[in-house]
């Protein structure tokens, strides 16, 4: 488990920068945190890493937002996917493995994470610009994460 203090916006795309430069191209990214604490802004960071520059933003009506950069993107938000019907029908289950998929809302879909997900929980702190990212499943490079 690494644990990573984030004290702006800036220092959570860098973070997703590090993240991006040791990916293979299939992993499954979950986030997990409230609203406003930084999931969108951090797969803006992974997409750039992955030289995606154009807009990253929530797909909260799309559902998924496909981006494509060293690898395909696929940026979920789970926020209204309350049942495996839903999963089911975002196509999910179709994309893993043919790249990186990103997931904000994560606590929406548990069941459907294996033990190989990248999981990163987003906590806010009394300060408002602090983040607290705990990232477990990438022990192996956390000279370069952190
Ligand atoms: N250290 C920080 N890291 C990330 N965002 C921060 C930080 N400090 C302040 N912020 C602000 O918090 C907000 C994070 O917004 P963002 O859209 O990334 O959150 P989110 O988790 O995707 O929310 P939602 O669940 O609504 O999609 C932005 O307004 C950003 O400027
Ligand atoms: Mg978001």
């Amino acid at each position: 488990m690494i644990k990573f203090i984030s004290n702006n916006v800036n220092q959570t795309e860098d973070l997703g920068k590090r993240i991006a430069s040791v990916l293979k191209g299939d992993e499954v990214i979950a986030m997990f945190g409230d609203l406003g604490a930084g999931k969108t802004a951090f797969t803006r960071g992974l997409a750039c890493g992955l030289d995606f520059v154009e807009g990253v933003s929530s797909p909260t009506f799309a559902i998924v937002n496909e981006y494509s950069g060293k690898f395909n993107i696929y940026h979920f938000d789970m926020y209204r996917i309350t049942s495996e019907d839903d999963l089911y029908s975002t196509g999910f289950y179709d994309y893993l493995d043919n790249g990186v998929l990103v997931i904000e809302w994560s606590e929406n879909i548990e069941y459907a994470l294996d033990e190989n997900t990248i999981r990163i929980t987003i906590n806010k702190t009394d300060d408002e610009n602090t983040r607290i990212f705990t990232i477990e499943g990438l022990d192996e490079y956390e000279v370069v994460i952190s």
